[in-house]
């Protein structure tokens, strides 16, 4: 426990909070009477409280993104030197740790040639939705403007970002939204839409795509945007044939494939980034969280030379470029400690340590789900891991919302934060949720898993 907070008494600072905070994704009532959690420090895979409570963190700072863990004083070092020498200039101008991690980025991204910085997943997000518009204009006379995006997907929290946002819930008294996003149908067999498997029903599930753009028109649509795994709407691992599918049907109808790999990027699913064990090749890949693991706020907008030279081809004509700002995508911050995150990465084999404890964490869940009937399904790819909870098995029937919740709750008793997905589905926020950082021990993972066993049992018998 940090001795500076313990002198500066802490229970001033929780005063504090309860007073003036507003949190995110937080109903406040219960603060009259009860106390705001806050964290005070961490280190490696662990978080400490106000009371000095330990948790062991199994969603990574709740959102998947400290995927190097806590307490690295190498990133703190690097940002730390980049900022006494020069912490800022807008990005009209370069800087020595933008221009270096864009190479390190693109390295790992063939095919991909051009970064474009920002600081969250929703204003990358953002950004890819006005290039498409803007390509729109210049090429198609506006018309190829529109944007798919698919149901239980979730790209950022902007009014534009939430118009194509796939999670009813999230959504809800949150409109009148943007127009020029239509959605397309998941690709959850589990929740199967069509009576097929396996790559069969991968292949209906993008043939379904495929309709929506027939039915829009072919010539008003101008990207697909997807998440390689779905995160927040269920930790939905694509079927077998679908992305393959995905990717016949955006070239032959000219649709840009903008992949959402905000919580998928660096590393979460054991490759670099989640579309490459697909066989994708994107347009535009935006990332945020993972990318500099929580310790400065960074995202980026990564294409292809293809799309970048649409915006250079007629120097002539003053409206003929990107003319979008991002004030923070010029602090330096964010790229120093992206390449110092992207080292420990390589230098601690984190890739290999994810494949290796993504298998363990799957199987450890696949064993939980032998012994309690409500988990209905398990899914995940490295440190990517959902259990879907349902009241019967064969009727697949959702769990009890306020019971999921009640695992979460039991699990962080012991002393493990676990997530669960959160009002984003109605009726169907029932998939418990773990991303643990990429550094998890196989001890950790037991941990992890053990906790979810007891409460399971506590919660449903
Ligand atoms: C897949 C995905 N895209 C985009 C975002 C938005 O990112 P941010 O919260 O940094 O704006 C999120 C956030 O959870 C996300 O899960």
């Amino acid at each position: 426990m940090n001795t500076v907070i313990r002198e500066n008494d802490i229970s001033h600072v929780v005063e504090a909070d309860r007073a003036h905070i507003w949190h995110h994704l937080t109903q406040h009532k219960p603060f009259e009477t009860g106390e705001p959690r806050v964290i005070v420090e961490g280190k490696g895979m662990r978080v400490w409280d106000q009371k000095g409570k330990e948790y062991l963190d199994a969603v990574s700072g709740g959102v998947w993104t400290v995927n190097v863990g806590y307490g690295r004083t190498e990133i703190a070092d690097a940002v730390r030197d980049q900022l006494v020498k020069i912490n800022y200039f807008a990005g009209s101008a370069g800087s020595i740790p933008g221009a270096l991690f864009a190479e390190r980025l693109i390295e790992k991204m063939p095919g991909l040639t051009r970064v474009y910085y920002c600081n969250s997943g929703s204003e990358a997000n953002e950004k890819a939705f006005k290039m498409v518009r803007q390509i729109a204009h210049k090429r198609f006379g506006g018309k190829k403007h529109k944007v798919l995006y698919r149901e239980r997907d979730y790209h950022g929290t902007t009014i534009s970002c939430l118009s194509a946002g796939g999670q009813d819930e999230r959504n809800a008294q949150y409109g009148p939204f943007t127009p020029g996003f239509v959605r397309v149908p998941h690709c959850l067999e589990y929740r199967a839409q069509w009576d097929l498997s396996g790559e069969e029903y991968g292949k209906r599930a993008a043939d379904a795509i495929e309709e929506v753009i027939l039915a829009e028109g072919p010539d008003t649509v101008g990207a697909l945007c997807l998440e390689p795994v779905t995160a927040g709407g269920g930790v939905i691992t694509p079927p077998p044939g679908y992305w393959e599918r995905v990717q016949e049907i955006c070239k032959k109808y000219d649709i840009l494939l903008h992949i959402d790999e905000v919580v998928c990027g660096v590393g979460r699913t054991g490759t670099w980034f989640g579309y490459q064990h697909y066989g994708i090749k994107p347009d535009m890949v935006t990332m945020a969280k993972g990318v500099a693991s929580g310790y400065a706020a960074i995202a980026c907008l990564v294409t292809t030379e293809e799309v970048f030279d649409m915006f250079k081809d007629d120097a002539s004509d003053p409206m003929n470029y990107f003319r979008d700002i991002s004030t923070f995508g010029g602090c330096t911050a964010g790229p120093a400690a992206a390449l110092e995150n992207m080292r420990i990465i390589e230098d601690e084999n984190l890739l290999e340590n994810t494949v290796k404890m993504g298998a363990r964490m799957l199987d450890n869940l696949n064993a939980l789900a032998e012994k309690h009937a409500v988990i209905g399904q398990v899914r995940g790819k490295g440190l990517f891991c959902g259990a879907e909870l349902v009241a019967d098995r064969l009727t697949k029937e959702a769990a009890d919302e306020k019971m999921v919740q009640a695992v979460v709750a039991d699990c962080g008793a012991q002393g493990v934060i676990i997530g669960a997905t959160n009002r984003s589905l109605p009726g169907l926020n029932n998939t418990l949720c773990f991303s643990p950082a990429l550094i998890s021990t196989a001890d950790d993972i037991d941990n992890i898993t053990n906790a979810v066993d007891k409460a399971l049992t506590k919660v449903f018998g």
